[in-house]
């Protein structure tokens, strides 16, 4: 362990504890770390998370010709009629900002050939080229800077293998809401839960799409924030919109290998398995289409030729091109005997990203006092019904800062009743069966692609509403009785996901962006987000009221 890390004590006590260590985490605590001391968690290695896996870039107005307005346009065409105008003007009018802070910060973007100008790519849905990257592994190069700007910093403790459970809740004395002044976290090394007290707290924890068989994701995806910020009383928004990427590789041995889009914005062109191109069938843009759109195409084509993937080509392209513009692609395909230059990559569809998440306003509140939501596991508004490449890293950034303006600013305030009650293990065992854990992670993943996938129909989403109800009490009698692991406080999370995810699906009524159904084809007149209350929910002014 590093000597930076902290080593477990039972009650650990910061200004502000983050829980998360991708490009929100972390932005978030170096931009509070002048003025505050932060804990910041991590349930697997710093890197967990997705931030470290992105591999198109940022989209942003860097280009002379490009326009903020442009940008806006393109995401709020992208989102289907269902972004906010004001969260997307907000995010996109900061872009420029936000790179900025990261180059000023160390992180090295790709250059044109022999010229100081950052080469700008493309991606679906975008009008422009606005895409700053560095080659095909911009989240491990930002990734990086942030994590090691943030071990040089004195005010930020870093704690790995730490997974945060529950959050510690109460009645606020300030306000007619709740308020949060911790959180429990399972010591993944000494299997004891230890508690964090704080003055505010920011979830950080990424999306959900572990919740699918097939997924782009790491494993820390599991939506674990998304499910604590419902349990302890936050309304969650939008959740039907999960994003399906439409190029994962296609391998026995490639468990969550994405292939960039950027290389369909560089010219890659999909074909089936004949050789024939099938994109410009479905939309005018082919290729560049909105992701939904091509995700929804190759899951037609290849449904109906009864294929196990389509192909992605761009081996027409030189290959110098190839290999310095996509390093990462072209080594790990090559590693399963795919030589990109010469042939087609066999590609299919895979959850990648959530759309939905825990309502935050601009400044990143939640409807409970002192804690925010930043990154993925949140609903700025942003991304509509279907989120447009590349916008996402951007909103983590530009939603750091504010966040952070807004927990400096009201940080005088915070009450210093902090107090965390004893986590209290008395009742439990430990696990004699851990089956029902295996058991249950694999067919509520199993279920969520078959049932609520690609395309959904009503009598689909009545199954996996039936089965949730069934895996979710035996899930909870097992998290009552026995002493909790990494792999129950996630497979817990992930079945209160679900749930959110199959009930938005069954209230919208319409196909919208990334909620197909073939029960409702058409788009509703009245166009609104699908917001889920709480039983607990307790903000009687609530933060985007
Ligand atoms: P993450 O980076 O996922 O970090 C989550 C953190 O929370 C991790 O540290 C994890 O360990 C921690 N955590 C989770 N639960 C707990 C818990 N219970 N206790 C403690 N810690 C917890 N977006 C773009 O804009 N451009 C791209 O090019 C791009 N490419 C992508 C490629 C891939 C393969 C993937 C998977 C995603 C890509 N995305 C891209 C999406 C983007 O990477 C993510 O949306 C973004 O990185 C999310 O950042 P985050 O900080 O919110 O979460
Ligand atoms: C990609 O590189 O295709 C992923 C981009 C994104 O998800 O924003």
């Amino acid at each position: 362990m590093n000597s930076k890390f902290s080593t477990a004590s039972v009650v650990h006590s910061f200004d502000v504890l983050v829980i998360g260590s991708g490009a929100a985490g972390l932005t978030t605590a170096l931009n509070l770390s002048k003025q505050c001391r932060v804990g910041v968690l991590s349930k697997g290695s710093l890197s967990s998370g997705s931030t470290w896996y992105a591999q198109g870039g940022i989209a942003a107005v860097l280009d002379d010709k490009d326009t903020v307005e442009s940008h806006v346009k393109d995401t709020l065409f992208a989102g289907a009629g269902l972004c906010h105008k004001d969260a997307v003007n907000f995010t996109v009018s900061n872009s420029k900002e936000a790179i900025q802070w990261l180059i000023d910060l160390g992180v090295h973007f790709t250059k044109t050939d022999n010229t100081e100008d950052y080469h700008l790519t493309k991606e679906g849905g975008h009008s422009h080229r606005r895409i700053i990257h560095s080659a095909d592994a911009t989240g491990k190069a930002i990734h990086k800077t942030l994590a090691d700007s943030a071990l040089e910093s004195e005010n930020i403790t870093l704690f790995e293998n730490y997974t945060a459970l529950d959050l510690v809740t109460s009645p606020s004395t300030q306000t007619k809401r709740f308020k949060c002044s911790g959180a429990y976290a399972l010591n993944n090394q000494t299997e004891t839960v230890e508690a964090f007290s704080a003055k505010s707290v920011v979830l950080a924890t990424g999306g959900a799409s572990k919740v699918y068989l097939y997924t782009s994701n790491p494993d820390s995806a599991t939506g674990d924030g998304i499910a604590m910020a419902w349990r302890a009383g936050c309304r969650v928004a939008n959740m039907e919109f999960n994003q399906f990427h439409p190029t994962c590789l296609f391998h026995p041995q490639a468990k969550t290998f994405l292939v960039t889009e950027a290389l369909r914005g560089e010219g890659a062109i999909l074909r089936l398995p004949n050789g024939d191109q099938f994109m410009h069938k479905f939309h005018p843009k082919a290729e560049l289409a909105p992701r939904d759109i091509v995700a929804r195409a190759i899951d037609h084509e290849m449904k109906r030729l009864g294929s196990d993937c389509v192909y992605l080509d761009i081996s027409h392209r030189d290959d110098d091109f190839i290999t310095s513009h996509f390093p990462t692609v072209y080594k790990q395909c090559k590693e399963f005997g795919i030589d990109i230059t010469k042939s087609p990559i066999p590609v299919v569809p895979s959850a990648h990203y959530t759309c939905g998440g825990i309502m935050v306003n601009q400044q990143g509140q939640t409807d409970l006092d002192n804690l925010y939501a930043i990154g993925e596991a949140s609903f700025t508004g942003l991304h509509g019904a279907n989120r447009m490449a590349s916008n996402s890293l951007l909103e983590c950034i530009v939603y750091a800062k504010s966040a952070s303006e807004n927990i400096i600013s009201l940080l005088p305030h915070a009450s210093t009743d902090t107090d965390v009650p004893d986590w209290d293990e008395s009742r439990v065992t430990d696990s004699d069966e851990d089956v029902v854990i295996s058991h249950n992670w694999n067919e509520l993943r199993r279920f969520m692609w078959d049932y609520v996938g690609i395309v959904r129909t009503k009598k689909r989403l009545e199954r996996a509403a039936n089965r949730i109800t069934l895996l979710q009490k035996e899930i909870n009698d097992y998290y009552s009785n026995y002493k909790v692991s990494s792999d129950l406080i996630e497979l817990r999370n992930l079945s209160v996901v679900a749930q959110l995810i199959i009930e938005s699906a069954a209230q919208r009524k319409e196909s919208r962006g990334l909620h197909y159904s073939l029960d409702y084809p058409e788009l509703a007149k009245i166009k609104k987000d699908t917001v889920l209350v709480p039983s607990n929910f307790a903000a009687q002014e609530t933060i985007n009221d």
